[in-house]
């Protein structure tokens, strides 16, 4: 029986002391691919700068990656950078998208004193120009353009008819209207244009057209502006999917902006790319356990201790996955069989049809590509605790992210007035329980009303 190894660790190991379901990183792959995409991202004609998309999987410890290596970072959300402050990244490397910001998101990006928004309507617009009057400080805006290409996978398509949620078109009364008032605000500053066309993207063509578009408008500005294409960079889940090497890529973006660039004899300051998927999914897997098997008229099942709740790429999207039995790596493979998860949804499939060898119960079955858009779309549906996060390299191990307690899943809910998280911790001061045999009690699922539910009612008589 042979076994499984990640980042020379056995994931049998992982298993034993992380539990499962469990999402395994393989820290070299996210390096090397960091570096591969820095070296493959140069050009000699104007500067470039990669942005991580935290979106894909933010985790500080990945943040703290991607800053190491002088990256800078997409975030899109109030909670993307309270976790971005916590990391390593410097503030003035983290660029705030999404098309509706909050005003107290706003607020906190000025009080958090970064540097750089991307924005998505005039609406938005207006609050963040009160807002830096209200700080007195200055904020360099990139406006979200809808330059009218759509990219699915392995096509493209160019549309008149732009209603996409995200961004506007560079024609439209909504884009004069913040161009004027970036204008007008002296604290702010017009640092370029955006443009994200899609995600695993396998056609160059899509970006070449997202190009042509955004480059035309420059010619409006006399100084040369910061251009950012966005990310969406394909990758392969299974072997129908075959994407394009990405230093492959990455120099054929550079090459065709050169050449655009210099056909319209423009200049920009800066070309800037966000990956997210292709830094993180190929690097991440998914370990579960096999529970029970069921055979109807049509199929074999095996069914695994998570599902839809730390995967719901298959279930929201018909997206396909890989699997093996971690344990039986060296059996044969004569079991045609689909792989479900463990929640009250029939939709709860993670595979449809895998070729596995018999599986017994107990055995560690891995899904390959899961580090992008896994843990970060996870879900408590059904109270499903979302799992840990560990990053293996050179045979060791870090644990990034603790997997959730039942305690966790309960913690903000509030009974006479205090949460379940409060209650705990005055147990503990009031030395009634440790927080180790409480949380040992919630883990174990047992047992868990008389430390907590039995004390809150004492509370309420
Ligand atoms: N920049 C912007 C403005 C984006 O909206 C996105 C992704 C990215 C960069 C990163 O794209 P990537 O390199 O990861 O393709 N949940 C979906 C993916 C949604 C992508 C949203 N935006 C999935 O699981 O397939």
């Amino acid at each position: 029986m042979s076994t499984l190894k990640i980042g020379n660790v056995c994931v049998t190991d992982l298993t034993k002391n992380f539990q499962t379901p469990l999402y395994v990183y393989d820290q070299e792959k996210i390096e090397a691919i960091i570096d591969l995409f820095t070296e493959s991202f140069q050009s000699s004609q104007f500067k470039t700068k990669i942005l991580y998309a935290s979106k894909a999987f933010q985790a500080i410890e990945m943040i703290n990656l991607v800053a190491e290596k002088s990256w800078g970072l997409d975030i899109v959300s109030g909670g993307e950078l309270y976790a971005a402050l916590q990391s390593k990244i410097a503030v003035d490397k983290i660029y705030f998208h999404g098309n509706n910001k909050t005003y107290q998101e706003l607020d906190f990006a000025f009080q958090s004193r970064i540097k750089h928004i991307v924005c998505d309507n005039y609406m938005e617009l207006i609050e963040i120009s009160s807002l830096a009057n209200l700080h007195q400080q200055k904020m360099n805006i990139s406006l979200r353009l809808n330059v009218g290409v759509e990219a699915h996978t392995h096509e493209y398509i160019v549309t008149s008819h732009i209603d996409s949620k995200f961004g506007f078109a560079f024609e439209s009364e909504e884009c004069r209207n913040c161009l004027n008032l970036i204008n007008e605000n002296e604290f702010l500053k017009l640092e370029g244009f955006h443009s994200h066309i899609g995600s695993q993207i396998f056609d160059m063509k899509a970006f070449y057209a997202a190009i042509d578009k955004l480059i035309v408008y420059l010619k409006e500005f006399p100084d040369p502006l910061t251009l950012n294409i966005g990310g969406g960079f394909g990758i392969a889940y299974s072997q129908q999917d075959n994407p394009l090497k990405i230093e492959t890529v990455l120099k054929s973006l550079i090459e065709y902006v050169e050449i655009t660039l210099k056909q319209h004899e423009l200049k920009i300051a800066e070309l800037i790319i966000e990956p997210g998927r292709s830094i993180v999914g190929e690097a991440g897997c998914t370990l579960y356990t096999v529970g029970y098997q069921k055979v109807t008229p049509g199929r074999k099942y095996y069914f695994v201790d998570g599902g839809m709740t730390d995967n719901l790429r298959p279930s929201l999207y018909q997206a396909r996955y890989t699997c093996d039995i971690a344990n039986r790596m060296d059996e044969e493979k004569t079991e045609k069989v689909t792989v479900a998860g463990k929640c009250c949804e029939s939709g709860d499939i993670l595979i449809q049809e895998a070729l596995l060898p018999p599986a017994k119960l107990g055995d560690v079955l891995v899904i390959y590509t899961t580090g992008a858009y896994g843990y970060s779309m996870s879900n408590q549906y059904n109270r499903h605790v979302i799992p840990g996060v560990v990053f293996v390299k050179d045979g060791q191990v870090k644990e990034v992210i603790r997997r959730q307690t039942f305690a966790d899943l309960i913690q903000q809910e509030v009974i006479g007035g205090q949460t379940f998280g409060q209650l705990v911790s005055q147990k503990v001061t009031q030395g009634q329980a440790s927080a180790q045999e409480i949380r040992h009690k919630a883990n174990q699922g047992s047992d868990f009303r008389s430390y907590i539910t039995y004390e809150v009612i004492e509370n309420e008589c």
